[in-house]
């Protein structure tokens, strides 16, 4: 099993070492193989995704992937923002289907900003469409206006679409998916205002089909935002596309209290996949020891359920991470008072130890991952 490990920058390099520390214990033929990515690629070869990291990315069997981005490079032009780095990866691998899992430990109801009976036993799975829509769809730049309330004005412009089998291949993804867990899907669109979310809905309507078993509704993306919120125990799968993903994932995050617990997956049509946190780069807390590597090591555990055929050493992880928790261990984004705060290498050695079987607390039945 050869994974290309990409850390990135920011705090992506000391997750990641975590996350290589896990694969080391857990007995698997594991043949890893580091690049550059992100700012740190740029800073060594002059661009974030460079044709070597990308070779490397395509020759293995999965990748895991660290975090891009920092202020600094903002005032670079487009192209050769560490941003492009992980948007190239999900063009050139095809990584059409991203889940993103938003699971709210019972050890961290607290770290919820909504009240704990809202959020308790959460576990929700956005799937966002990540290839295609306005992130990737042509033409796009600046020009002149002929036409519009400012003609002769300079203006920027983006185009929002999608073909039918973009949507009927991630409506697949999605049906699929919510056969596997509670047989009820959230298409999320805008139809009543564009031409590209009402052809969405029809197409993934129509796929619905195939799947009679499934209990599918659609809604519309900004009264999802809201319910995401006021009741976000209704949902249980949700599709959508790339851009409204982009946004209701972060917000699904957020409900856990906990972003730097959440792993995910973006898989191409063999499932074959890139595996990252969800959150990014930190660069305001890198270098400093202290953020949560457990999204990353989540990730790893993402990894072998889904490319690599290992779900039995995936639960092994998500074991081990549920007993680091009910130990009482806490990196400070987590942290609550009564709970003993950690650093990032702890907590690594933590669950390391855990798959030993060397953490004292009690274990609870390990959380059902997507
Ligand atoms: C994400 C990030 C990326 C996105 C950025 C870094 C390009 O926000 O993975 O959600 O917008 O897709
Ligand atoms: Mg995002």
């Amino acid at each position: 099993m050869k994974i290309a490990i990409l850390p990135g920058d920011g705090i992506g390099t000391e997750i990641m070492a975590e996350a290589v520390k896990v694969m080391a214990v857990l007995d698997l033929p594991f043949e890893t193989e580091t690049a550059l990515v992100g700012g740190a690629a740029y800073e060594a070869h002059g661009h974030p995704l460079p044709e070597s990291t990308l070779n490397l990315a395509r020759a293995a069997d999965a990748v895991l992937f660290g975090a891009v981005g920092d202020w600094k490079y903002d005032k670079l032009d487009r192209p050769l923002r560490p941003e492009q780095a992980i948007l190239g990866l999900r063009k050139h691998l095809g990584l059409f289907a991203n889940l993103r899992p938003a699971i709210c430990y019972p050890q961290l109801t607290a770290a919820s900003s909504l009240k704990p009976e809202l959020v308790a036993g959460l576990d929700i799975l956005i799937i966002r469409e990540l290839t295609g829509d306005i992130y990737f769809g042509q033409p796009r730049g600046r020009r002149v206006a002929v036409d519009g309330h400012f003609p002769g004005a300079e203006e920027a412009f983006d185009t929002m679409r999608y073909s039918k089998p973009e949507i009927e291949r991630i409506a697949h993804v999605a049906f699929q998916a919510a056969r596997r867990r509670n047989k009820k899907l959230t298409s999320v669109d805008k139809a009543n205002v564009l031409e590209t979310f009402q052809f969405w809905k029809d197409v993934v309507t129509e796929v619905h089909a195939q799947y009679p078993d499934v209990a599918l509704d659609h809604m519309y993306v900004d009264n999802a935002a809201m319910q995401l919120v006021k009741a976000p125990k209704s949902f249980d799968v949700v599709v959508t596309g790339n851009m409204f993903g982009d946004i209701l994932s972060d917000e699904a995050a957020m409900l856990t209290g906990s972003i730097g617990m959440l792993p995910s997956a973006s898989l191409d049509k063999a499932n074959k996949g890139l595996y990252e946190p969800s959150h990014g780069s930190a660069p305001d807390i890198a270098g400093k020891g202290v953020a949560n590597p457990l999204a990353t090591i989540l990730s790893l555990a993402m990894m072998l359920r889904y490319t690599l055929n290992q779900a039995e050493a995936a639960v092994r992880i998500e074991s081990a991470v549920d007993a680091v928790l009910s130990a009482g261990l806490r990196t400070g984004d987590i942290w609550s008072e009564g709970m003993q705060r950690v650093g990032t290498r702890e907590m690594g050695d933590a669950v390391v130890a855990a798959l030993s079987g060397r953490v004292a607390g009690k274990t609870t039945t390990p959380i059902t991952q997507a």
